[in-house]
């Protein structure tokens, strides 16, 4: 639930497909089908990343409202799960059936921690996936896909408003990001402040080349209607969001992820949503030490094997200030370089990879 809830569901989607030769009971098929089509309209972002365009022309509802339908239908397909999973007999229908209730659970029980009120940061959020991600998903072939992406950029006012809607009900309830997550958001938005429409990034990448059948009134017409859509539309929102982040928004002092209300309750739903597992962090972080102390001991055998009676964090230190390591001149740099490349390399291509490239290596 860290991640945006259209991400959910990228398994099921290959399941409900029927991968390879699964045949799945018509109940089970149906309602898998159900709650596929589900997502694609409810997360028309999703369904464009997927590759099904039908709802190119929207973006997202990410209104209060939508997410508490969207809460809503999730119980009721877990309701549709549970009523389905006791008739079951078939493998197929009974492994499908844990998948997806799997995933409705996840997202129940991440949705108390509203997390979607973190609705952008430096690595996620409009700023970054219009250009970068929905709009370059979209495909661009005909003069209706073009008045697609226009009625999509139509959305982004109303898009906005519901993040700045988030982003302050977040502040209410103390879910926000901190500083360190949100210090480049600013200035990703003012990309899109720009004076005339054709410096926008929007229309530089969509907007500026065409299909070389389309006829001049056809890139007329679209040319115009990007302009007006980005001026009177698009760089106002832009300007709200940006004035919303940079004067209004409140990060929270602490980084950690505890910090936040029910924070370590949250920490342990995020590790079971990314990792899949029901640990602790501590334990979790035990797994990390132990791999480190399995490393290390291999490493202390080939200390020793070297002849080496010393620990490899010493041994470490006496190669590194050794200066017997050390290439004194250019020269000797660069031979030692091309003896990695045409000696050790290149011999050992083959060994790992069945069709090597004939192009010499520079
Ligand atoms: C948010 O944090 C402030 C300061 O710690 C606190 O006074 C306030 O009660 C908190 N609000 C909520 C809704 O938890
Ligand atoms: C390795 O060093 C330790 C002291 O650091 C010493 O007690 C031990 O006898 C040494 N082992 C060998 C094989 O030299
Ligand atoms: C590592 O080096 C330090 C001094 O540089 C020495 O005191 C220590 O005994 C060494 N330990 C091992 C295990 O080699
Ligand atoms: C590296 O390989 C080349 C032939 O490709 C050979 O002439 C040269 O002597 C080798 N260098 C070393 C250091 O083995």
């Amino acid at each position: 639930m860290y991640i945006k809830p259209a991400h959910i569901i990228l398994m099921l989607a290959a399941l409900s497909q029927g991968g390879k030769g699964a045949q799945l009971s018509p109940d089970v098929q149906t309602l898998c089908d159900d709650f596929w089509q589900w997502r694609l309209q409810d997360m028309p972002e999703f369904a464009t990343f997927v590759g099904f365009h039908a709802y190119n022309d929207r973006l997202d509802d990410l209104s209060m409202e939508a997410y508490e339908n969207r809460l809503n239908k999730v119980y009721e397909f877990l309701g549709r799960v549970d009523f389905l999973a006791p008739t079951l007999t078939e493998h197929e229908d009974i492994v499908n059936m844990k998948v997806l209730r799997d995933e409705l659970t996840t997202f129940i029980e991440g949705y108390q921690y509203k997390n979607f009120y973190l609705a952008l940061n430096n690595k996620e959020g409009i700023q970054v996936d219009l250009v970068a991600r929905t709009l370059s998903w979209m495909p661009l072939v005909t003069v209706a896909d073009y008045n697609t992406m226009l009625a999509r950029l139509q959305a982004v006012p109303t898009q906005v408003t519901q993040i700045i809607q988030l982003l302050s009900a977040g502040v209410e309830a103390n879910i926000t990001n901190h500083e360190l997550s949100m210090n480049k958001v600013p200035s990703q938005l003012e990309e899109f402040l720009v004076i005339t429409p054709e410096e926008s990034p929007i229309y530089k990448q969509f907007f500026s080349e065409f299909p070389a059948n389309f006829t001049p009134d056809d890139v007329a017409a679209i040319q115009a209607s990007a302009k007006a859509v980005i001026s009177d539309s698009v760089i106002p929102a832009f300007e709200e969001l940006h004035a919303y982040v940079s004067l209004q928004y409140v990060t929270r002092p602490d980084i950690a992820i505890t910090s936040l209300p029910n924070g370590q309750a949250l920490y342990a739903q995020i590790i079971k949503f990314h990792a899949g597992l029901e640990k602790t962090p501590e334990e979790i972080q035990q797994v990390g030490f132990n791999e480190v102390a399995r490393i290390e001991a291999l490493m202390q055998e080939i200390v020793y094997e070297l002849g080496y009676n010393m620990s490899t964090q010493n041994f470490s230190n006496m190669i590194l200030n050794d200066p017997a390591n050390f290439y004194t001149t250019e020269e000797d740099l660069l031979n030692g370089f091309r003896y990695v490349v045409y000696n050790v390399t290149t011999p050992a291509v083959p060994l790992i990879f069945k069709n090597i490239p004939s192009a010499e290596i520079m």
